[in-house]
């Protein structure tokens, strides 16, 4: 029984190393989008012309937008994009592009611009996702009301949103609200990585900002607000438009080290604090049970009014995964009132016994100033995709999921031939695409991946240090070069007309 055993995992094994790569358009339902996905911060540049107001990270950095710009590359990233048989593009508007104050008056230079880029799209047969928010607050909010952290950034977001239902809608008809809300909330109020960087003195080197509070207020005003957008999307604009609205949640997979009790808990508290602080309320109207019990009158509530509008609030779940770690119970009692990140009270680990979770990728060289959970490598482990989907859609009623972001980095001084001759990123995608491909085969309700990304770009702190494209930039002339990943991706998405 042992050989026949033995017989069959072979067998299994080069079926599934065939499947893999055999890979191809084919392999997933008809009708299922591919696409790249970019931030308007990280690839538009002329941060400060076009009427264009600041937003925290201009104030962060202190190198506006730097010298990229999309904004001149247009017409040709379109192209591209065609010349690679995708099918979609993800892309984000800048909220104080469009209201560089972020309110009051409109920058229409910044209505055009994005007028052009989503017509233009749309004569090359490139479905548009358009995200309303990538991290990019206007600093006038900032300045204003402490932006995220005053209840006043609901109506003010909500307007915003509204106006571009109304400016764009009629072509544009998929909406997310938000790119990874969770980040802005634990980087940028935890630990103080992100911008606006806040965080407490006695967990990281901010001046300003309570860790123990602020990530928990920020989240809830930005599941405010999203829900306030749908609330307008769906009263006013979604049954004459025909579009619909979402959120993209970062989701890393968080697998038990052990499989002990304690590290099976350990692990259920991440996946609650990070992927399930947004999508419990969204899904079942209230927080985690498990933040309820650890956080307790820190973590704010909703009203009967704010459940009924967070409830249900989205059409489609956007997904944005790139890596898997293992969790464990450190078997101490929780520090008292530390921060965000302490109140997981979880160990972190990338082997078991010695062995790593998955081949190393280059992530984050820099990140050696960051607490926990900030400071990892990035494995290649495909089976935490699978795992990820499949919990979504047990725990949260087979949603409507896009895979909205997935890829891998190059250090950002790689040679140019070695940046081109990027085969570890082919086989980070056709290990995901695999598992992917499994979830869907599986009854997981995905509907669309986008890669991360189209473009070298703007890597946030870590700036120009790392090449996240499968499309090499020169980032002093801007001249775009396809990498071998574009040419995989082509290959594999070739229409049979
Ligand atoms: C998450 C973010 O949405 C994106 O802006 C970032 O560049 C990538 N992941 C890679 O870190």
């Amino acid at each position: 029984l042992l050989s026949l055993l033995a017989l069959l995992w072979v067998y299994m094994a080069v079926v599934g190393a065939t499947h893999t790569a055999d890979l191809s358009r084919k392999s997933f339902p008809k009708g299922f989008l591919f696409g790249t996905a970019t931030s308007a911060y990280q690839v538009e540049g002329m941060a400060s012309k076009g009427g264009r107001g600041p937003s925290i990270w201009d104030e962060f950095i202190k190198t506006p937008g730097a010298y990229f710009s999309f904004f001149k590359h247009l017409l040709e990233d379109i192209n591209l994009m065609v010349n690679l048989n995708f099918d979609a593009y993800r892309f984000s508007i800048s909220w104080s592009r469009i209201f560089p104050n972020g309110t009051g008056k409109v920058n229409r230079k910044g209505v055009a611009y994005y007028n052009r880029l989503i017509n233009y799209m749309l004569r090359k047969g490139i479905t548009p996702y358009a995200n309303l928010n990538h991290y990019d607050l206007p600093l006038a909010l900032e300045n204003k009301y402490l932006g995220w952290l005053s209840h006043d950034v609901v109506k003010d977001y909500a307007d915003y949103a509204e106006f571009c239902f109304k400016t764009f809608g009629d072509r544009v008809k998929n909406w997310m609200t938000f790119n990874e809300p969770r980040v802005v909330a634990a980087l940028g109020y935890d630990n103080g990585f992100f911008a606006p960087g806040r965080c407490s003195k006695a967990y990281g080197n901010c001046t300003a900002g309570n860790s123990a509070t602020e990530p928990y207020i920020v989240t809830h005003n930005l599941i405010l607000s999203h829900a306030a957008a749908v609330q307008r999307y769906r009263q006013k604009y979604q049954e004459k438009q025909k579009g619909r609205i979402g959120i993209l949640l970062d989701f890393v997979w968080y697998e038990p080290l052990t499989r002990s009790k304690a590290d099976n808990y350990a692990a259920q508290r991440a996946r609650d604090f990070h992927v399930g602080w947004f999508l419990h309320p969204l899904v079942y109207g209230e927080y985690p049970k498990t933040m309820q019990n650890i956080v307790k009158d820190r973590l704010p509530k909703f009203t009967k009014e704010e459940v009924k509008m967070v409830k249900g609030s989205f059409d489609l779940i956007g997904i944005n995964q790139y890596t898997t770690y293992y969790m464990y119970d450190p078997h101490t009692s929780p520090p008292k009132d530390l921060g965000y990140q302490a109140d997981w009270n979880v160990g972190f680990a990338y082997e078991r016994k010695g062995v790593p979770i998955g081949p190393r990728t280059k992530l984050y060289e820099e990140d050696i100033l960051c607490v926990q959970a900030y400071s990892n490598w990035l494995y290649n482990v495909p089976w935490g995709l699978h795992k990820a989907i499949m919990y979504i859609k047990e725990r949260y009623g087979n949603p409507t999921v896009i895979l909205a972001e997935n890829g891998m980095d190059d250090p950002g001084n790689l040679t140019m031939s070695k940046a081109l001759h990027d085969t570890t990123r082919i086989n980070y995608y056709k290990g995901y695409l695999a598992a992917l491909k499994q979830s869907v085969d599986e009854g997981a309700n995905v509907v669309g991946y986008f890669a991360w990304s189209l473009l070298d770009n703007f890597e946030w702190r870590i700036g120009y240090t790392s090449r996240f494209g499968i499309v090499y930039v020169d980032f002093k002339t801007l001249k775009r070069t396809p990498k071998m990943s574009a040419y995989w991706f082509k290959k594999i998405l070739r229409k049979n007309k």
